[in-house]
């Protein structure tokens, strides 16, 4: 059931009633009495090492022997993982081997490795981390969903729950027990890189998908995870979503109020429903990096919200705190700030220096026991609650819905009801069989566009070398509208990939374009971004590439019937051509079925329903949220002084039609519409 005016109207009241006094707080997720008898026992046996060991988690490149996994495919090194588990006693290792997705065997195989290796060395079972971000990102032949932004759109929290659910499966069909997701940023600037990993620039909408994807992740019972759910990680804690400069991982300078009232939600809904760990911002605010805040980490989180669950870093964040930001000398001094403010657990990722300098620190008394203690416990916690000491890892055999027809039913259902229709003049759409269509752009033959980063490896960038079983636009629409029907002719296509340069294009071929739209009735465009992730993403300049645009007006030229369909991670500015196209559909980042959920749509075979998840600016100094103030939209004020403020954009959050009309009326008052939810 979807009720976008619900989600709306209640947004401004989310997360507000938290109360102060940790003692009165029942505890967010409810102690299981075996369980803690075992940490507690484990606490009293376990050295220093092996505490710290517990700590620290290391990128499986760490472990893998390179030079024969590039002969032979992927396999660890036996003399680092003496090193690392032998001798460290690390507690959690991350990351995909060689970059790209593996199979579930592989993943198995390696997994069983691990594990032998941690119980042997240690007793204690290794906790493995993977960012299945959009479906089994990184789990070759599993289903992969659209894009978080894409399920914002949806505004479906069932949708939300079963994708993260057939997530959780088919990520423990390759005995990964853990999972970086989900996403509950705000994206409330366009201009940031990760806009797309969320569920748009609400917190009402990011906290109830946050929720509905930690209940699909983790199951019912946060004590028990069973054979078929994952741990989630919400991150990132929080307030990333806003950039000052718009690029990934610099500064924001988030009020009080915004940061209560807005970015904690999310966090606040899941770890109240059972949220296991959380990630935290790599970021820094008014002058302080979140990994460094014990207010935020240890007083919000943990104390009042009596939350006993697991704090992660991000990669290499306690580092940063002195070759970044400069507030610590030495990486020893980093190490004493971040675990002090509260962080359970070190993604270091490529070397144990953390295990020495925190033994250091304790040994100096400036760490304490106690805290090592507690950020321990929250490890073990975590690893009982997942049943690991029990199956450190288990027969993937029983795992046979893996990648099923089933599972991709959903993912097509997603797809379709992400997609939003923006504009349709004169019913341009939908398309009737039989008609001519030139398609072009960049993005209409490419399934690296469709799925954006995240996606078989962080770049998305070999998605099209593990996708053939999928359409791309060009492919779907061959399929519904017969090949002989849609001339292909990009037009603009995109550079070959070299060192993340997603946003280079080849010389363009406009011309060719506008020669063949002389056969066709209708012409699609398919508009633009290449796949990027986190910080080589940033951009200068918010505006559609050039050539996009100008074969959008060259073709305009020709006086056929135009549709942009926009597929992209944020939206890119078009306010020049957007008068040119009779209809605009915004894909986004619709994943492996978001071609053929296109066909369907544009056919008519599926109705129009996803809704715009954030605002989509018209000018490039007009970014906005639907959250503003009224000075901010008030035109001008009469006077000497006539200030004015409009709010200038091109779609506002929550707008999208669809193939039906709808009159709305006899609405009732705001207020009690309130007190009804
Ligand atoms: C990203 C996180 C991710 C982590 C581990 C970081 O660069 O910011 O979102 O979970 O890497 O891959």
């Amino acid at each position: 059931m979807k009720s976008i005016k619900k989600m709306v109207l209640v947004s401004a009241f989310a997360g507000t009633c938290l109360t102060t006094h940790a003692q009165a707080t029942p505890p967010a997720i409810p102690a299981d009495p075996a369980i803690e008898a075992n940490i507690r026992q484990w606490l009293q046996r376990m050295t220093l090492e092996q505490k710290i060991g517990q700590m620290c988690e290391i990128t499986i490149d760490v472990v893998s022997d390179l030079e024969t996994s590039r002969e032979k495919g992927f396999c660890l090194s036996e003399a680092m993982l003496d090193t690392v588990i032998g001798k460290y006693k690390v507690g959690s290792l991350l990351n995909v081997p060689l970059g790209v997705a593996q199979k579930k065997e592989k993943w198995a195989e390696a997994i069983k490795q691990i594990q032998e290796k941690s119980m042997k060395e240690i007793g204690i079972p290794c906790i493995y981390g993977v960012d299945q971000i959009h479906g089994t990102t990184y789990t070759l032949d599993g289903t992969m969903f659209p894009q978080g932004i894409n399920m914002g759109a949806t505004f479906n929290r069932e949708l939300t729950r079963k994708s993260a659910e057939i997530s959780a499966y088919e990520t423990k069909a390759g005995c990964i027990p853990w999972t970086f997701a989900p996403v509950v940023d705000l994206g409330r600037d366009p201009r940031w890189a990760r806009m797309w990993e969320n569920y748009g620039e609400d917190c009402y909408v990011n906290t109830e998908m946050g929720v509905s994807a930690v209940k699909g992740f983790q199951g019912e019972d946060p004590n028990r995870i069973g054979a078929y759910h994952v741990a989630a990680c919400m991150k990132h804690y929080m307030g990333y979503g806003v950039p000052v400069s718009g690029k990934d991982r610099t500064p924001s300078s988030i009020s009080r109020s915004d940061m209560r009232e807005k970015h904690f939600a999310p966090f606040l809904a899941a770890v109240r429903h059972g949220a296991l760990s959380v990630m935290v911002n790599s970021g820094v605010d008014n002058g302080l990096p979140f990994h460094a805040n014990r207010e935020l980490l240890t007083e919000w989180l943990k104390e009042d919200l009596n939350w006993d669950g697991l704090i992660v870093t991000d990669w290499a964040d306690i580092n940063n705190l002195c070759t970044r930001d400069h507030i610590a000398a030495t990486k020893k001094e980093a190490i004493k700030i971040a675990i002090n403010a509260g962080i359970d657990m070190s993604m270091v990722p490529y070397e144990v220096s953390f295990c020495d300098y925190l033994k250091e620190l304790v040994e100096e008394g400036e760490v304490s026991m106690e805290r090592i203690d507690d950020a321990v416990a929250r490890v073990l916690r975590l690893k009982y609650r997942l049943g690991l000491f029990d199956n450190p890892y288990w027969d993937i055999k029983k795992y046979d819905k893996f990648g099923s027809k089933e599972f991709a039913a959903v993912a097509l259902q997603a797809a379709e009801e992400s997609e939003v229709l923006l504009k349709n003049d004169a019913h341009t759409l939908p398309i009737a069989k039989g008609k001519k269509i030139l398609l072009t752009g960049p993005n209409a033959n490419s399934m690296r566009c469709l799925n954006g980063g995240w996606s078989y490896s962080w770049q998305g960038h070999v998605a099209d070398d593990y996708t053939q079983a999928y359409h791309t636009i060009y492919e779907a629409l061959c399929e519904k509208y017969g090949k002989e029907n849609i001339i292909y002719e990009p037009g603009v296509t995109y550079a070959p990939y070299k060192n993340d340069n997603w946003w280079e294009e080849n010389k363009p071929e406009i011309e060719k374009s506008v020669a063949a739209a002389a056969q066709a009735d209708i012409i699609i465009a398919c508009i633009g971004e290449n796949s990027y992730c986190e910080t080589p993403g940033n951009l200068t300049d918010l505006t559609l590439s050039e050539n996009q645009r100008n074969l959008v007006k060259a073709l305009a030229a020709t006086g056929k019937p135009i549709v942009l369909v926009l597929n992209q991670g944020r939206p890119r500015i078009i306010n020049d051509i957007e008068p040119l196209a009779k209809a605009v559909v915004n894909i986004m980042l619709p994943s492996n079925y978001g071609g053929d959920a296109l066909a369907n749509l544009l056919a008519g075979d599926a109705n129009f329903s996803g809704k715009m998840p954030f605002t989509y600016p018209r000018l490039i100094n007009a970014l906005a949220t639907y959250d503003y103030k009224p000075c901010e939209n008030m035109g001008q004020m009469g006077g000497n002084y006539n200030y004015d403020s409009v709010m200038d954009i091109q779609w506002p959050f929550g707008f999208g039609l669809s193939y039906t009309n709808y009159k709305y009326n006899n609405l009732s008052n705001c207020s009690k519409l309130i007190l009804q939810i």
